[in-house]
């Protein structure tokens, strides 16, 4: 059963804008998905709904199947349920502290100190800031920033979790590590939905792939069936991954290769250590197929 499910949600902002338009999607519980649409194309607005801060003018929003409750007692429960990192660290820090930030969201769950205290210690471990708990959260870099975002949305221990593009903004070693932490968080079976503009990454990591366009859900596909829908993915803009690319071109030269999903898997199938199933020569250059 989905976690969550878009059912025809409308919403514009002020009068005019169009946030979403008819978007139907939904996101099986436990998998891991990606949200791609050019800029202005609804992801961000979307995130919103599925976090409960705003709230549709016309279709619902399905939460394991019961529309969403948005009287104070629900959107409590909701917020128990459901953590979004914010795009920009600015919008989401409030703590003088490291610590006073990450406890924020526990402490107004209700929990009492000694669990509190646990779980930050326990986000901040994760994100790899225990060293840094007593530093104030202004004089920190975007990046540090970012983390103390995540450890604060951990510390609630959601089972859905939402992050609008994750990877902007951090250096190769943190978007690595960033990716280490999704890998974790999806092996303890947490529901994952993030915006991202980068297509490599999304068909490398995400379950299922959903392509926004002008508020609209265009497409909703496996991401292992994404060779299939590349018109729809350059209909709403976006580029091929360039594993895709690279698939495409070696076949052209008679070299054939398995859908790999990341170039990473393919330069691993390619290079002359791989063991017998690899087509490359001593020299490195790849062997046409006989
Ligand atoms: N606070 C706001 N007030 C008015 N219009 C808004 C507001 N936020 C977003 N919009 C409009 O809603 C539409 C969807 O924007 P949204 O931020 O959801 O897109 P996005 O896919 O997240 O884009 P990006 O890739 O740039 O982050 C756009 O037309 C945008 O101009
Ligand atoms: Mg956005």
């Amino acid at each position: 059963m989905p976690v969550l499910a878009f059912e025809s949600v409308h919403f514009r902002y002020g009068d005019q804008t169009a946030g979403l338009a008819d978007c139907s999607l939904h996101f099986e519980a436990g998998s891991r998905n990606a949200l791609l649409g050019a800029n202005g194309s609804g992801k961000t607005t979307l995130l919103l709904h599925a976090a409960g801060l705003l709230r549709p003018e016309a279709g619902r929003l399905m939460l394991d199947g019961v529309p969403l409750d948005y009287s104070r007692a629900g959107l409590h429960a909701l917020r128990r349920r459901v953590g979004l990192v914010f795009q920009n660290p600015d919008n989401q820090l409030f703590g003088a502290t490291i610590a006073e930030d990450v406890s924020f969201g526990p402490l107004n769950l209700g929990l009492d100190a000694p669990t509190v205290e646990a779980r930050v210690h326990a986000a901040l471990a994760v994100v790899g800031l225990s060293a840094l708990a007593g530093a104030p959260v202004n004089q920190l870099s975007f990046g540090q920033k970012k983390r103390v975002c995540i450890a604060g949305v951990l510390a609630m221990q959601p089972d859905l979790l939402l992050l609008d593009e994750p990877m902007a903004g951090l250096d190769p070693a943190m978007q690595a590590e960033m990716q280490a932490l999704l890998e974790r968080l999806s092996a303890a079976g947490v529901s994952i939905v993030l915006a991202t503009h980068d297509i490599d990454f999304a068909y490398a990591w995400a379950d299922a792939l959903h392509v926004l366009a002008a508020g609209r859900c265009i497409a909703s596909f496996p991401a292992s069936a994404l060779p299939a829908h590349t018109a729809r993915l350059q209909a709403a803009g976006q580029p091929l991954p360039g594993v895709l690319r690279l698939e495409t071109a070696l076949s052209a030269r008679g070299i054939a290769v398995p859908p790999l999903r990341s170039l990473d898997a393919l330069i691993t199938h390619l290079s002359p250590s791989s063991g017998p199933s690899n087509r490359a020569t001593g020299d490195g250059r790849p062997q046409e197929n006989p």
